[in-house]
């Protein structure tokens, strides 16, 4: 089980500054698209920003600040917002999730590391890549090859270095009926 590319992933501040291959970036836009969606709507607007573009550092300017410093070494900064000719609801964002899943899980089986961001200045970022205004950013997805550890500041190392937790399966999970059967 622990093989497993979900169990590979995780939110990495470890990042090397250089781009993805174009097949790797192929590989996880085809991830992104192959995501189930309701009624097939595909509600997803996927903008993938290269290392190598002139809004790459631009991008990283508009996250909020405390992502800035390890998203700043990333290869790839993948924009997922909502479709913008429809009535938007909670499964757009469900479905655009299930999206961007897809791209992480496919990124750690590539052997990549990479971070969802959820803070962002929203008029900045679809500026920079012309996004509709009455379209929704839902969330950025910072890619990239692993960095070298001795590269990372006192801060960063703290973050990498910190223990991943869940839950007790009890709070979250249930048989049968909410709070009970654990
Ligand atoms: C929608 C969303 C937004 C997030 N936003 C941020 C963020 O702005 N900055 C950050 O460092 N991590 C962010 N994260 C990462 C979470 O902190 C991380 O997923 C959580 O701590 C669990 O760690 P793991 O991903 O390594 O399992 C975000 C995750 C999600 C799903």
């Amino acid at each position: 089980m622990s093989d497993s590319a979900i169990f590979k992933r995780n939110s990495s501040v470890n990042f090397s500054p250089q781009d993805l291959s174009q097949k790797e970036i192929d590989s996880i836009i085809q991830a992104s698209i192959w995501a189930p969606s309701s009624r097939n709507l595909q509600p997803w607007k996927i903008i993938a920003v290269k290392r190598s573009s002139d809004r790459f550092d631009r991008l990283v300017k508009a996250m909020s600040e405390g992502n800035q410093e390890w998203a700043q070494n990333s290869g790839l900064i993948i924009i997922f917002c909502t479709e913008n000719d429809q009535n938007i609801s909670p499964k757009t964002f469900l479905n655009i999730g299930f999206s961007g899943q897809n791209a992480m899980i496919r990124s750690a089986e590539l052997g990549l590391e990479s971070h969802p961001i959820g803070g962002w200045d929203e008029d900045k970022v679809k500026e920079i890549s012309n996004i509709p205004s009455d379209s929704q950013v839902a969330f950025l997805l910072v890619i990239g090859k692993e960095g070298k550890i001795d590269m990372l500041s006192k801060e960063l190392l703290e973050k990498h270095n910190k223990q991943r937790e869940r839950n007790p399966l009890d709070i979250n999970f249930n048989f049968d009926e909410w709070g009970k059967n654990f």
